[in-house]
């Protein structure tokens, strides 16, 4: 590894922004990525997390405030850090006639390689995304999952010590969003810096040891997964489905107490947040207020984002 990557933060952004025209799209923030973690932009679409990474991987500039990136200014120093940056861009095309070995053989060449090591490159690269099998097809033939895989792969060819991936498993079935995650986790313990964006909060509390949850271009929260949702929501949730004759308000209150640390009321359902839902539905009377369900959960990075902007991340 190299000197600047030794640096205890990959990434430094301070009051960073952008807009295209008058539409604010990243809104002044500011964030640190520890060197060797993976770090997760979480956020409903258009909350500005594309924008974000595009700056962090120098394909377009900071409207302003501070960037550096793998000690470097990626403005001014663009060349130099953007050569130590693996990206998987969010919309990437993958057409072409040579196959996917002799692919990653001419990405490795334009990296300076020579051509027996730029073989050898891409079959362990290949063999890192469980793609060797498929070496001598072309990226036309795999599967999503595999093209993504593949993407992961061409990222890794020059050997970076930053991967920005820009929702890494969006419009993959679970299993292929699987075996993406098990390539990260690979990934992490070689102990490369890893900067993803997901709208997916499972995905997040997965693979993220520390995340920002951004909305808007802002971002509203911050933290390891499990302590933004003990913090945010407290470590469970029960959740509630008033029959039509139930008295909601009476309802609320007959399971009020101190230990209770949020209410969020929905059209159908009433989510109830604190560190134990089984002790908070062992209070419910039944005869005096009738539920169709009840549901006694973890909370999870959804009721985080419910919590703080009173949407959901899928709207
Ligand atoms: N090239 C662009 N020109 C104009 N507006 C853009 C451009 N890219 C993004 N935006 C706008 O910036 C906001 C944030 O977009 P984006 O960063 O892509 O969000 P996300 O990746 O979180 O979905 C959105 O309102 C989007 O429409
Ligand atoms: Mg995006």
């Amino acid at each position: 590894m190299s000197q600047a990557s030794a640096s205890p933060e990959a990434v430094r952004a301070v009051d960073l922004r952008k807009s295209y025209g008058d539409r604010v799209a990243v809104d002044g923030i500011d964030f640190t990525v520890p060197t060797g973690s993976c770090f997760g932009f979480l956020g409903p679409n258009g909350a500005g997390k594309t924008t974000t990474m595009r700056m962090i991987y120098g394909l377009s500039s900071p409207g302003g405030g501070e960037l550096e990136v793998l000690g470097g200014n990626i403005v001014t120093e663009r060349r130099q850090v953007k050569a130590r940056i693996g990206v998987v861009a969010q919309e990437t095309n993958l057409d072409g006639e040579l196959t996917l070995s002799e692919g990653l053989a001419q990405q490795a060449s334009y990296f300076g390689i020579d051509r027996s090591d730029a073989k050898a490159k891409a079959q362990e690269l290949l063999e890192f995304a469980l793609l060797a099998d498929r070496a001598d097809e072309k990226p036309r033939q795999l599967s999503g999952g595999m093209k993504r895989r593949l993407l992961i792969a061409r990222s890794l060819v020059a050997d970076p010590d930053l991967i920005v991936l820009d929702e890494p498993t969006t419009g993959l079935d679970p299993q292929a969003r699987l075996a993406v995650w098990d390539s990260l986790e690979r990934l992490k313990q070689r102990g490369v810096t890893l900067v993803i964006t997901t709208h997916y909060m499972d995905e997040a509390e997965r693979l993220c040891d520390r995340l920002v949850i951004m909305d808007e271009g802002r971002i509203v929260a911050d933290g390891r997964p499990s302590e933004l949702i003990a913090e945010t929501v407290g470590a469970e949730v029960l959740e509630l489905r008033p029959l039509p004759e139930c008295d909601e308000e009476g309802l609320i209150d007959s399971l009020s107490d101190g230990s209770i640390t949020g209410i969020e009321r929905g059209p159908a359902t009433i989510l109830i947040f604190s560190g134990d839902a089984e002790a908070v539905l062992s209070r419910h009377d039944h005869d005096r207020f009738p539920l169709e369900s009840a549901l006694a959960r973890r909370a999870t990075l959804e009721d985080v984002f419910l919590k703080l902007t009173g949407r959901s991340l899928r709207e």
